[in-house]
């Protein structure tokens, strides 16, 4: 990939997509193609057939997707299925169709089975039965893998996947109905300190251990993929460090400076005790993670908060 290459990133609006564009960007790559889902709905057989067609782009990152929390999962389980689905085999056959140099597909670590062995190892997929709130996701992030797979064997195309462990970074979700545990956090520990409440509850009792990475750092991880990995079997993407609910709230109300009491209702579910992935293979191709946990929820928080005294409103998906 030359510095003039054409690059599109599908879903540059998003957490992941505006990462990569920014670590492209900072790396000096000059010919981004982007488009927002209201100009190009990648569920559109024919859009897209145009929009390759005239586009011609060289390289793919693959990071749109319908994308929520275990509620908009559970509930809209036809969609997930549908508008996945849709997006990413409209995506991967033009990309073929239009002679792509190489794609990046991006899957997440729900593929993985619910009761699948601890830390999650990129063999275990499709060794046993999924985690059924999320079941249609997986199984159309699953459908995409193999998808770069079969296109790689049937039509000989450089298609590769990285399944990313939890993000957290700049344009994040803070619907509260909806978001990830460390916006939720974040916004959480925020309100209460500026509402002057005395205390903040947080579900379960703060034992599971969950990964977390920038989204930055992703970023590099997804750029040195493009550049350095080539194989057919997808690639973990993570730090392969964890921290347990309890220690991460901890931390969120250490750099938000909320003073008043941590309370864990223990009568919510947990979730699953330990979630983490097998990062061997990503380390072995030369990548290692650079941002450490509290600098990132500190920069996080710190344009959190400029975001709010501007009067702006947070992003909710
Ligand atoms: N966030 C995480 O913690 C995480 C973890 C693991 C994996 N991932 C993976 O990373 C990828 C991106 O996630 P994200 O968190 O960046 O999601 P996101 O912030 O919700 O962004 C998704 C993007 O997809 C685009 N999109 C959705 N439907 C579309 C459609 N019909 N046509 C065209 N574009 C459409 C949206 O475009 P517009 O903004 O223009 O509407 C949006 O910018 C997903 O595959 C996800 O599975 C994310």
């Amino acid at each position: 990939m030359d510095l003039n290459s054409r690059i599109y990133i599908a879903g540059h609006r998003g957490m992941v997509g505006s990462a990569i564009v920014r670590k492209l960007q900072n790396s000096g790559y000059t010919n981004l193609i982007v488009r927002t889902s209201s100009e190009l709905d990648l569920r559109n057989q024919l859009a897209v057939e145009k929009f390759f067609s005239e586009e011609k782009p060289e390289f793919v990152f693959v990071a749109s997707a319908k994308v929520g929390g275990i509620h908009a999962n559970n509930t809209y389980r036809a969609e997930f299925l549908y508008d996945n689905l849709m997006i990413q085999n409209n995506v991967i056959h033009q990309s073929k169709v239009q002679g792509v140099k190489k794609l990046l597909f991006l899957g997440s670590s729900c593929i993985y089975p619910k009761l699948a062995p601890q830390p999650l190892k990129e063999e275990y997929l499709l060794t046993g039965l999924l985690e059924p709130t999320n079941e249609p996701y997986a199984i159309a992030k699953i459908a995409g893998i193999k998808m770069c797979e079969a296109y790689r064997d049937q039509y000989g195309c450089n298609f590769i996947s990285a399944m990313p462990t939890n993000m957290y970074g700049p344009n994040d979700n803070y619907d509260l109905n909806n978001s990830h545990v460390l916006p939720a956090l974040i916004r959480k520990f925020h309100e209460a300190k500026t509402e002057g409440k005395t205390e903040v509850v947080v579900w379960g009792d703060g034992s599971p251990l969950r990964e977390f990475m920038h989204v930055d750092d992703l970023a590099d991880a997804l750029l040195h993929l493009m550049l350095n990995y080539d194989e057919k079997l997808f690639i973990n993407a993570g730090t392969g460090e964890e921290i347990s609910i309890k220690d991460l709230a901890l931390l969120v109300k250490k750099v938000t400076g909320f003073e008043g009491a941590l309370v864990f209702d223990s009568s919510k579910p947990n979730g699953t005790p330990r979630k983490l992935m097998d990062v061997s293979r990503l380390r072995a191709s030369g990548f290692t993670h650079k941002i450490g946990l509290e600098a990132g929820i500190s920069s996080v928080y710190a344009a959190f908060k400029a975001q709010m005294e501007r009067g702006e409103t947070l992003t909710m998906r």
